[in-house]
């Protein structure tokens, strides 16, 4: 099924250089609407939880470690074809290979302390915006 809304987290390295605001306005300027928004802090088990699809993955205990370090920002974002349109906004997943004026590009330090998270499907899109997000809080 194709939906219109994605999920985002804007990283703990990109909060802690004060760049949340700057990624916010360049997702609201691509076209987004933000549907849910909210700043929290990640406990390790709980960032374990969210990314527990990559728990085999030799980088999956630096990442949980780095993801509850600080806080985040996580979002449900809305727009036509929103999975496709986010991933391109923010680039690659290592910021040395991301395309000029991406997200990564601009903010993203490191291939883990990469700035955002943008879902990968539909489907994860749902799943991982109601890791955070009842739908009463979801307009
Ligand atoms: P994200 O899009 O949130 O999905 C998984 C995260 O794991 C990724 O961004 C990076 O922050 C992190 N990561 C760390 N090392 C790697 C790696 N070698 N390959 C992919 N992701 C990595």
């Amino acid at each position: 099924m194709t939906t219109n809304r994605t999920f985002t987290m804007v990283k703990p390295d990109a909060v802690e250089s004060g760049n949340a605001g700057a990624i916010l306005k360049m997702i609201e300027e691509g076209g987004f609407r933000i549907v849910a928004l909210k700043k929290t802090l990640l406990t390790k088990e709980r960032a374990g939880e969210f990314y527990e699809v990559h728990a085999a993955r030799p980088f999956y205990n630096d990442l949980c470690a780095y993801m509850s370090s600080g806080p985040i920002y996580a979002a449900i974002l809305e727009k036509d074809n929103a999975v496709a349109d986010f991933r391109t906004l923010i680039g690659a997943t290592n910021p040395a290979n991301a395309a000029e004026g991406t997200i990564r590009k601009l903010f993203a330090k490191s291939i883990e302390a990469n700035a955002v998270h943008g879902s990968d499907s539909d489907e994860n899109a749902a799943i991982e915006g109601s890791f955070f997000f009842s739908k009463t809080d979801q307009f």
